[in-house]
C-alpha cells in the first residue's frame, strides 16, 4: 500500500514500556515469595551468563515508586509489567502470601495515580518450582489447573483495577528454550515433551480466558507472540514453499489455537506421522474452541523476522563460524548452526537475510518486518494488536554521567515509522510498549545486553549502586509520546 499522507496514531494510543518480574523485581526471598524456576536454575553453574541471578535485578521491588516517578515524568500512557505467580503463592497453589498480593495493588496504584494505564502479565516465564518439583510443570494437567486457580485469584484481586492483561509471555520461546534447546529450566531436549507442554500451556490460557470473560467483562485479555514474519529466501518454489512451511510451525501453531482453537492442519499431520502431537481429547477441543477462550487482543512481541530455503535435508544451512553462548535464535525454532535437534522439522531452513543489518548478537534489525508482521497477523486474526515488547539490545555506556544511545532512537524511530505505516494500512493498532522501561537482566547475557529508557547501575555480579540514568532515548521517547508519534522530524535518523 502506498500512502501520500500517513494516518495520526490513534489519539488514545497506548505509548510505554514494558518489563518482567523475574527480570526488575529481585527480593527473591523476601515478604514470603516461593522460588520459581528460575531462581533455581539461574543458581547453577554454567546455566546463564556469568551466573548472572535475579536475586537483586535492579531491585524494583524496593524501587517502583521511584521507577514509576520516572515513567510519569517521560509522560508513558501504559506499563507492561509481569506478576510473579511464586510471590504471591509461594507454593504455586494452596496458601496465598497477602504481602506479595499486596505489593501488586501497590504498584498499580501507584500507576493508576500517575495516569498510567497498568498492563499485566500473568505469566513471563517464572513458574513455582514447586509446581516443576511436584508435578514437572506444564508436563502435567495440575499446572493447568494450578495455573487456572491463580488466575481466578488474580482476576478476584486485580480484575476492578486492571483493564488490559496478557495471560502468558511468549509460549513460542519459552517452551523451545525449556524443552528443545535446554537453555531455559526444565532444561530437557525432548521434542515430545515439547509440544505436550504446548498443549497444556494453550489448555491452560484458554481456560483462564474462560474464567476472565466472566469475572471482568469490562477488560481485555490476549497472549503476548512472540512473532517474526518469514521469508522465502528466493522465487524458487521450494523456497516459497520452505516459507510456508516455515510459518505454520513457528506462527500459526501457536496463534490458530489461540484465536481459533484449531491446531492448522499441516504442522498437525506432520507431528501425527513423526509420533510427536500429544493426544487431544473431545473435552479439550471443545475448551480451545469455545468463543470465551479466544482473546480480545493480541500481544505481538516483535524483534525480528527470519528467512528460509528449501527442505534442510536437501540443502543443509553452513555452520555457525562462532558459537555464541545463546546460540540459538528463539524466534526460528532453529539453531543458527547444527540443525539437527528438531527431527520434525525437516521442510525449512533458516539462512541469513543479506537485505537486513543485525545487532552486535546478531539480531536482524528489520523494521519493515513489523510492518509486514502486523499486516499478516491483523488480516488473519482481525483483533486489535498491541505490540508488547520491541526493543534494541545493545552494550551501553556511561560517560560523563550520561548514556546516548542514538543507535536505540534509531531503532525504535524506524518501528514505530512502520507502526505508523501499517496504521495507514488499516491494522488496528493499540499500543506499543517498547522493552523495556528499565534496564533489567537478560535471561541469558546478564546486564552485557540493555534495552532500556533508564540505565541502571547494575553489573553482572550484583555489584552496583542501582542508581537510575535516563537515557537520551528516554527523553527521545518523552518527546514522540508529547506529539503521539505524528512529528515526523523524530522518526528521521540523528547522529
Ligand atoms: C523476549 C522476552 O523474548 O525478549 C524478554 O519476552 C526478553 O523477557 C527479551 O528479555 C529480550 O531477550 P534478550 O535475550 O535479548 O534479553
Amino acid at each position: 500500500m502506498y500512502h501520500k499522507q500517513l494516518d495520526d496514531f490513534p489519539k488514545d494510543f497506548l505509548w510505554g514500556a514494558s518489563s518482567a518480574a523475574y527480570q526488575i523485581e529481585g527480593a527473591a526471598r523476601e515478604d514470603g515469595k516461593g522460588p520459581s524456576i528460575w531462581d533455581k536454575y539461574a543458581h547453577q553453574a554454567g546455566n546463564t551468563f556469568k551466573g548472572t541471578t535475579g536475586d537483586i535485578a535492579v531491585d524494583h521491588y524496593h524501587r517502583y515508586k521511584e521507577d514509576i516517578k520516572l515513567m510519569a515524568k517521560q509522560g508513558l500512557k501504559a506499563y507492561r509489567f509481569s506478576v510473579s505467580w511464586s510471590r504471591i503463592l509461594p507454593d504455586g497453589e494452596g496458601k496465598v502470601n497477602q504481602a506479595g498480593v499486596n505489593f501488586y495493588h501497590h504498584l498499580i496504584k501507584e500507576l493508576r495515580k500517575n495516569e498510567i494505564e497498568p498492563v499485566l502479565t500473568m505469566y513471563h516465564w517464572d513458574l513455582p518450582l514447586a509446581l516443576q518439583e511436584k508435578y514437572q510443570g506444564w508436563e502435567s494437567k495440575k499446572t493447568i489447573a494450578a495455573f487456572v486457580n491463580y488466575a481466578k485469584l488474580l482476576f478476584k484481586e486485580f480484575g476492578s483495577e486492571v483493564k488490559y492483561w496478557v495471560t502468558i509471555n511468549e509460549q513460542n520461546v519459552f517452551t523451545s528454550m525449556g524443552y528443545r534447546w535446554g537453555t531455559h529450566p526444565p532444561k530437557k531436549q525432548n521434542v515430545k515433551a515439547m509440544f505436550l507442554a504446548d498443549h497444556y500451556v494453550n489448555l491452560a490460557n484458554a481456560l483462564a480466558t474462560i474464567e476472565f470473560h466472566q469475572m471482568v467483562p469490562t477488560g481485555k485479555i490476549g497472549p503476548s507472540f512472540g512473532y517474526g514474519p518469514v521469508y522465502p529466501k528466493t522465487n524458487n518454489p521450494e523456497d516459497v514453499l520452505a516459507a510456508l512451511n516455515a510459518d505454520d510451525f513457528n506462527n500459526n501453531w501457536w496463534l490458530d489455537v489461540y484465536c481459533r482453537g484449531k491446531y492448522p492442519f499441516f504442522t498437525k499431520k506432520q507431528l501425527e506421522n513423526l509420533g510427536l502431537m500429544p493426544e487431544v481429547t473431545k473435552k479439550e477441543q471443545a475448551i480451545l474452541e469455545n468463543p470465551q477462550a479466544h482473546p480480545d487482543f493480541l500481544g505481538i512481541n516483535y524483534y525480528h523476522g527470519g528467512t528460509v530455503q528449501e527442505n534442510r535435508l536437501q540443502k543443509p544451512a553452513a555452520k555457525n563460524k562462532e558459537k555464541q553462548f545463546n546460540q540459538v535464535d528463539p524466534y526460528l525454532m532453529q539453531p543458527k548452526g547444527d540443525q539437527v535437534k528438531n527431527p520434525e522439522v525437516p521442510m525449512f531452513n533458516s539462512v541469513e537475510n543479506d537485505y537486513v543489518d543485525k545487532t552486535k548478537w546478531g539480531w536482524e534489525i528489520d523494521p519493515t518486518g513489523l510492518r509486514i508482521a502486523l499486516r499478516q497477523v491483523y488480516e488473519k486474526y482481525q483483533l486489535p494488536i498491541m505490540i508488547t515488547e520491541n526493543g534494541l539490545g545493545a552494550k551501553d555506556i556511561v560517560q560523563d554521567g550520561k548514556v546516548n544511545d542514538q543507535y536505540r532512537i534509531n531503532y525504535l524511530a524506524d518501528h514505530i515509522m512502520a507502526m505508523k505505516e501499517a496504521i495507514s494500512d488499516r491494522v488496528d493498532l493499540i499500543g506499543y510498549c517498547a522493552w523495556s522501561f528499565t534496564d533489567l537482566l537478560s535471561w541469558l547475557n546478564g546486564y552485557s545486553k540493555r534495552y532500556g529508557f533508564v540505565y541502571i547501575d547494575q553489573d553482572d555480579t550484583q555489584n552496583g549502586t542501582l542508581k537510575r540514568i535516563p537515557k537520551k532515548s528516554y527523553s527521545w521517547y518523552q518527546q514522540i509520546i508529547l506529539t503521539n508519534g505524528n512529528k515526523l522530524s523524530l522518526l528521521k535518523h540523528g547522529e
